[in-house]
């Protein structure tokens, strides 16, 4: 055990319980599991906890439509969430729910605390009410014109054709997306977090060393901007926690998901007997790391810790922010298959493949990580199969066949291992820094220094002769040394690798307290293939295409949380055939000055035609991206002058808006000009 001990907690962000979990969600539960393995293995107390996002409107309408108890739904999700976690390794030491009587518990808690302290504001607001479902509408289930240019379809937040942003209540003919019913407005009373109160606190506590300086950056300002209170509060029904002194209201779900790591926490405790207050005390000098996306920034490094500071608790040590992955540089497409689940992954490839392939990509900043299919195959067999257990599979046959398992009594080459061992303190500052890009470089280097000197010495010539076969064995003694401290080096990317070799290599463990030990006179186990090299056709078996991808609303998304939209009234065949949709071909993208929104397409629909047209797709592309390729356009809408220009026609996508918008794109073949029937 290490003399300075220290006490951890680490949590990742908790998913939502009404969708799978794909590889943008295993970045980040990889990137915890990696640093929680590393202390680990370093003798600290690190516990990592974790639990269902359950609440919500999104989660009690799912639950509704498939005719099953919302508790029924969570418990399905949260048994299919789990299943792919251990798929990937993911050691929590606890795995939980939002919904449980620990997470009732702090979340009134720290509610009648803030309260008690002057932090909650009550006011009666309006909102849009449906009359038929009987529930008030969050801006993703309204949908009108556009309060500014006019344009039909919007969602009561904001508009994509001309990016103006307003409230759900100023849309023109508004529709509920629920029902079709026409909303009405209704008041009722909401509780409101004062965050502004805690200005000077956030300030101050951004800055004190916790965050990616890029994070701090962004936090001053919003704080500079002024902060607004938060609305902690829902209308019934609603699936949470009902506010305690408030009988039909609810606590907002972003309420209590952050404090779900109190309540997963607190469950562990009780299963170990551990003191709660150790870690979450106002004067603990345990530690809390936090790890989540760049998209919940503003939860929990904004109202999370002005919270926990009014209740009475102490603040996260760090918030570790890591950015969203693409796949072959673009945003995950159900429509081009790479849009994975984490299931389906693990139906066609080893999980530690991905982990080691993120590894390799981690830093500590906040940056968007590729999965290059390409790069993740050559990387993985070349790293891993040619360099890493390349050097044990050249090494141990030799052991097995000529000295009867048994390792020499002497190194052949000391000095290599020593170098190796020396490297720790180095390679162990990256996990510590979540440099693991760096970490599996200087891994991968060491690898390359043992193989060339293996190469060098060749003991596959030695064994070929008698006089000089004694030297072989001191040879490969020394190559396994090496090969043992490489694999516990990659311990916390790589554990069922890890645990393989120590098997194989019969020790124990390959904690850091075994690095000095070097295995001679021993016997080893005999050895079997590691780790295979990646197929090709596996990965493409894995990329196949969604065939339900063309369903609009049902992307599972992480963020967007929606419910399937109603249908539209019925139009006849004629109605439809007004409708001119061509193929066209992006030809020229670019931002709109002005524009937060839109991209200016200019398409091409044959015959020599172009047309402009402004799209609210700004949020979803790079215009670079777009250039090239063919899409789907209303050829013949009336042209539409906008601030920008003259806007000629529409192009297709689905999607709820924002990030999520997914262009529509024909078949390969299809060529601009051509018309869709
Ligand atoms: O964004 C999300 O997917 C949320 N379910 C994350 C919650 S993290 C924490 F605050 F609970
Ligand atoms: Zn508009």
């Amino acid at each position: 055990m290490p003399t300075n001990r220290r006490t951890i907690l680490v949590t990742s962000a908790l998913p939502y319980a009404n969708g799978s979990i794909h590889l943008g969600h295993m970045l980040e539960y990889i990137q915890t599991d990696i640093w929680v393995r590393f202390q680990k293995q370093n003798g600290h107390q690190c516990v990592y906890v974790c639990a269902d996002d359950a609440h919500g409107t999104a989660i009690m309408l799912r639950a509704e439509s498939l005719g099953i108890t919302p508790e029924a739904l969570i418990a399905d999700v949260k048994a299919e969430h789990q299943s792919d976690f251990n798929g990937f390794h993911i050691g929590f030491d606890h795995y939980s729910s939002t919904h449980t009587e620990a997470n009732k518990y702090y979340s009134e808690l720290i509610y009648n605390r803030v309260k008690n302290a002057g932090g909650i504001a009550v006011r009666t607001i309006s909102q849009l009410f449906d009359p038929e479902k009987q529930l008030f509408l969050a801006d993703r289930y309204v949908k009108g014109q556009c309060p500014k240019c006019g344009v039909d379809d919007q969602y009561g937040d904001n508009c994509e054709a001309c990016g103006a942003t307003y409230q759900a209540s100023e849309l023109k003919n508004p529709k509920s997306t629920l029902s079709g019913a026409t909303p009405i407005l209704k008041d009722s009373e909401h509780l409101f977090f004062e965050l502004g109160q805690h200005t000077d606190f956030l300030r101050e506590w951004t800055r004190s060393g916790r965050l990616q300086p890029e994070v701090a950056n962004k936090l001053t300002e919003w704080i500079d901007g002024g902060l607004k209170s938060w609305d902690i509060s829902r209308d019934a029904p609603y699936f949470g926690f009902e506010v305690p002194d408030h009988p039909g209201t609810y606590f907002y779900v972003w309420l209590d998901a952050p404090i779900g790591y109190m309540g997963a926490f607190r469950e562990w405790c009780d299963a170990n007997q551990f003191d709660f207050d150790v870690v979450w005390g106002p004067d603990s000098d345990a530690e809390v790391y936090h790890f989540i996306g760049k998209d919940i920034v503003n939860f929990h490094c904004l109202f999370w810790p002005a919270m926990l500071q009014q209740a009475g608790f102490r603040t996260p040590t760090g918030v570790n922010v890591h950015g969203f992955v693409t796949v072959d540089g673009r945003k995950m497409s159900k429509s081009r298959g790479t849009f994975i689940k984490a299931r389906t992954y693990l139906d066609h490839l080893d999980p530690e493949y991905l982990r080691y392939y993120f590894a390799t990509k981690l830093s500590a900043r906040v940056e968007d990580i590729d999965l290059s299919l390409e790069d993740f195959v050559q990387k993985v067999n070349s790293d891993l199969v040619g360099k890493l257990v390349n050097i044990a599979s050249r090494t141990a046959g030799f052991i097995h066949k000529k000295f009867d398992g048994q390792l020499a009594s002497t190194l052949a080459n000391p000095e290599l291992v020593t170098r190796i061992q020396a490297k720790a303190p180095q390679i162990q500052a990256a996990f510590e820094a979540r440099e693991f890009s760096k970490a599996t470089r200087d891994i991968m280097a060491l690898a390359d220094e043992v193989n060339a000197w293996i190469a060098e010495v060749a003991p596959w010539q030695l064994a070929k002769s008698d006089d000089t076969l004694a030297a072989v064995q001191p040879i490969c003694t020394t190559a396994l040394n090496a090969f043992r401290i490489l694999v516990m080096y990659l311990q916390p990317v790589m554990p069922m690798l890890a645990s393989k070799v120590a098997q194989f290599l019969n020790v124990q463990s390959l904690g850091y307290d075994t690095l000095d030990q070097i295995l001679v006179n021993h016997t080893i186990r005999p050895y079997d293939a590691l780790i295979t090299r990646i197929e090709i056709r596996d990965v493409e078996a894995m990329i196949q295409p969604d065939e339900t991808a063309s369903a609009p609303m049902q992307q599972i998304s992480d963020k967007a949380n929606t419910e399937s939209e109603a249908i539209a009234p019925e139009c006849s065949i004629d109605d439809f055939a007004k409708v001119d949709l061509r193929v066209a071909k992006i030809v020229a993208a670019a931002p709109v000055e002005g524009a937060d929104k839109l991209l200016r397409l200019t398409l091409d629909i044959g015959g020599g035609v172009t047309r402009q047209v402004f799209s609210g797709i700004k949020a979803a592309y790079q215009p670079e991206d777009l250039v090239g390729r063919l899409t789907v356009m209303i050829a013949n809408l009336a042209p539409r002058k906008m601030k920008f220009g003259l806007s000629e026609g529409m192009v297709l996508a689905a999607g709820p808006g924002g990030k999520e918008i997914y262009l529509l794109e024909p078949d390969t073949g299809a060529t601009p000009g051509q018309r869709i029937r």
